[in-house]
């Protein structure tokens, strides 16, 4: 069973992993939601007005009180910002399994802060949360996001078809899964 303990303050060894607030708004803007190379293989289209991103990190502030919701900014210590998000796009609670989602700016890339942040949240959701499996896709034209579930061992289930809702190309998806098993014999 999900234990809806929610998004609780996590803290890494680089990075601290809170839920968002209002105030946040500008830093997303500035950091990644309104740069179109962040947004290339994601499923929203890139922010063009600041006002936007801080109403949705408002929106983001109430749902951070719902226990059921599991939704992470991440700030490096180093910088003190808002620099990316993690979060559990779709859960699935008959089979406690959650679907990962993840996004930062460009300037944070190539660091591990995604690695690094994902394995804490894993290991949260795990231990705390009731979790049974954690899944991830990825557009195949995007092989980063793909070596950050390899990187946190998520094994490569194979590929399926997908439609962009932005402009309705089809496209390929990899799927990658991680079970609790799999992930405590990482340990
Ligand atoms: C995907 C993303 C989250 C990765 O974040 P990150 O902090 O750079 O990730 P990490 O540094 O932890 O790891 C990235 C890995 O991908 C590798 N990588 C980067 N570009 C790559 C490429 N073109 N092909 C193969 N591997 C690549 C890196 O070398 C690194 O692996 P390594 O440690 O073995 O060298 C980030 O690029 C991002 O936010 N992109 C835009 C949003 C997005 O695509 N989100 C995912 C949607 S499913």
């Amino acid at each position: 069973m999900i234990v809806p303990n929610g998004s609780r303050v996590l803290e890494t060894a680089r990075l601290i992993l809170r839920p968002f607030k209002e105030s946040d708004g500008d830093d997303m803007f500035k950091n990644w939601a309104s740069d179109p190379e962040v947004t290339k293989y994601v499923t929203w289209e890139p922010h063009t007005d600041p006002k936007n991103t801080c109403a949705l990190c408002k929106m983001w502030e109430e749902e951070s009180k719902d226990p059921k919701s599991f939704r992470w900014t991440i700030v490096p210590k180093e910088l003190g910002e808002a620099m990316g998000s993690i979060d559990i796009v779709g859960l699935h609670e008959e089979i406690c399994r959650g679907e990962i989602g993840y996004c930062s700016g460009r300037s944070g890339w190539g660091k591990g802060y995604m690695t690094e942040a994902f394995r804490a949240v894993m290991e949260y959701l795990f231990n705390e949360c009731g979790f049974e499996s954690i899944y991830g896709r990825y557009d195949v034209r995007n092989p980063a996001s793909g070596r950050v579930m390899e990187k946190c061992g998520m094994k490569y289930l194979g590929e399926e078809p997908f439609t962009d809702k932005r402009t309705g190309e089809k496209g390929t998806v990899g799927c990658r899964l991680i079970t609790r098993e799999e992930w405590e014999a990482l340990k």
